[in-house]
């Protein structure tokens, strides 16, 4: 029997090549940095059952047009707004995610940016490189106290309850905003519910995790940035549109709120000359919250293994539109 042919479209770890490699043909393009251009994507898509996606390639439903051939998408990353999901399921076209194997690497990043937004840590490594480390003075390079400190998280899923039970260790107070709240996470980690306004006022820390969607886009905006505190710190490792931009910038440069973090940026690569980049109180990290070796395997592996089960009529761990697996068991699967 002829093997699924599939594509990766950027070099991936070799852990998710084999598994790759013991059902289907595979093609990849194979670079680390240099992403596949348009044109070549297409012409592979066009060839191939199935692709493993990895990086912000757009999916809608004129590609899949394009490509008939390709029945299944794996995306190599748990949010998924680079896919039009409704226009795969309308074409039975499966797309699948890879949740849980980074909550904890992605949660570590925003704790991370959480901290050195508030004690200034690039800014200090700017200071000593540019040479202007004049002395120890009592309020030189003085930030804000995370220990103790209001954590609130707006979209506590997976990765922000993660952040949560670090927030403990940190002797915090944590408020989340879900669009329900949660009492098994409140009776976890001891987290409090308020909506969103509240939750601005009242949080020294604000982290945004939710995903990108219609009603996410644009969801901190400068009547939001307003309610917060001038000491507060703003950390985004969702997606860069969740956060407007411009409004977030007038509100660090005119000091009404003390600092951001941010993993992720309206365009990606974010341009050197962006102006929240030229502002002393930006920490920002290039779109890295998952990247550690050990995830970004598990990541690929777990792309791999959606890949291959949903091209080999098995049940893939984490299918984002299962409804397409019963399609296809009614018309395909005994
Ligand atoms: C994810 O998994 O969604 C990360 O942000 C990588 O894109």
């Amino acid at each position: 029997m002829t093997k699924p042919r599939v594509l990766v479209t950027r070099r991936v770890p070799e852990a998710a090549q084999v598994i790759l490699r013991t059902a289907c043909e595979v093609h990849t393009w194979d670079h680390e940095e240099e992403p596949m251009p348009q044109d070549e994507l297409v012409r592979a898509l066009r060839e191939s059952d199935g692709a493993l996606i990895v990086g912000m390639h757009r999916i809608d439903g004129p590609l899949m047009d394009e490509a008939p051939r390709c029945r299944v998408y794996a995306n190599m990353a748990v949010g998924y707004d680079n896919i039009d999901v409704a226009a795969a399921t309308a074409r039975g076209v499966l797309i699948t995610n890879t949740p849980g194997v980074l909550t904890e690497t992605t949660a570590d990043l925003a704790f991370g940016l959480m901290i050195a937004a508030a004690r200034r840590l690039y800014e200090g490594q700017r200071i000593i490189l540019e040479g202007r480390w004049k002395g120890w003075s009592p309020m030189f390079m003085t930030g804000q106290d995370v220990y103790g400190a209001t954590l609130g998280i707006i979209g506590a899923g997976r990765i922000g309850q993660a952040v949560a039970r670090r927030a403990r260790g940190f002797d915090m107070r944590i408020l989340y905003h879900n669009r329900r709240p949660d009492p098994a996470f409140e009776a976890e980690v001891g987290a409090s519910y308020r909506q969103l306004d509240d939750l601005l006022r009242e949080a020294d820390f604000v982290v945004v995790l939710v995903p990108l969607t219609p009603e996410t886009r644009g969801l901190i905006g400068a009547r939001e940035l307003a309610l917060m505190k001038p000491t507060a710190v703003l950390v985004n490792a969702a997606r860069g549109p969740v956060v407007d931009e411009r409004a977030l910038y007038a509100a660090l440069r005119d000091r009404r709120i003390w600092a951001a973090g941010l993993d992720v940026f309206d365009e990606e690569p974010v341009s050197p000359d962006h102006p929240l980049l030229s502002l002393p109180n930006v920490t920002a990290v290039p779109h890295i919250g998952s990247a550690s070796v050990r995830t970004r395997t598990r990541m690929a592996e777990l792309a791999a293994e959606n890949l291959v089960a949903a091209l080999t009529g098995r049940q893939p761990p984490t299918p984002v539109n299962p409804e397409v697996l019963r399609q296809w068991r009614k018309e395909r699967w005994p």
